[in-house]
């Protein structure tokens, strides 16, 4: 059975950490990323989203300080949280959730837009049409297209916009 979608690139990956500060420093000291953004996430959770160049994330890092009781079957408390694979457009993303879904793979999040259009508090997201399932194993995966760039030397969320959708 043949995909009915073409997939472009793994786009980003998601790296769930126990301390975000300790992690934070070395992606960004130590291997030079760029920081787009930190948001908390959940209760006391936070994410980190980290850029090479002018995407809006190659690497998010997440913490679940409460991951003992975190009965979220895909998610642990440190090492891999999701690999993200992007496709070229909204309609290659639509052929991919439909022809998924025809073969029978749940769809466990999503489909949505990682922003205050369909997210009222995430202001910070990267405006990807993002869904996410499971490998075989349980790996969590996501499917997106649409992130937006953030030039160099320009800070995200812009001012434009961040005060309008302000609570
Ligand atoms: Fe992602």
């Amino acid at each position: 059975m043949g995909s009915g979608f073409t997939i472009g690139r793994v786009g980003h990956i998601g790296v769930q950490v126990t301390d975000m500060d300790r992690s934070l420093e070395f992606y960004t000291e130590t291997l030079g990323l760029t920081l787009t953004g930190r948001w908390p996430m959940g209760e006391e959770g936070a994410m980190a989203f980290l850029r090479f160049t002018d995407m809006h994330h190659d690497i998010v890092l997440f913490t679940h300080p409460k991951h003992e009781e975190d009965t979220n079957r895909h998610i642990g408390y440190k090492g891999l949280q999701h690999i993200a694979m992007e496709v070229e457009n909204r309609d290659e993303w639509l052929k991919a959730l439909a022809d998924l879904k025809r073969k029978g793979v749940e769809i466990v999040s999503g489909p949505l837009v990682h922003g205050p259009e369909s997210q009222p508090w995430n202001i910070g997201g990267s405006g990807t049409r993002s869904f996410y399932f499971l490998d075989p194993d349980g790996n969590s995966l996501e499917l997106y297209c649409d992130m937006m760039k953030v030039p160099d030397g320009e800070q995200f969320p812009r001012q434009e916009y961040q005060d309008v959708f302000k609570d």
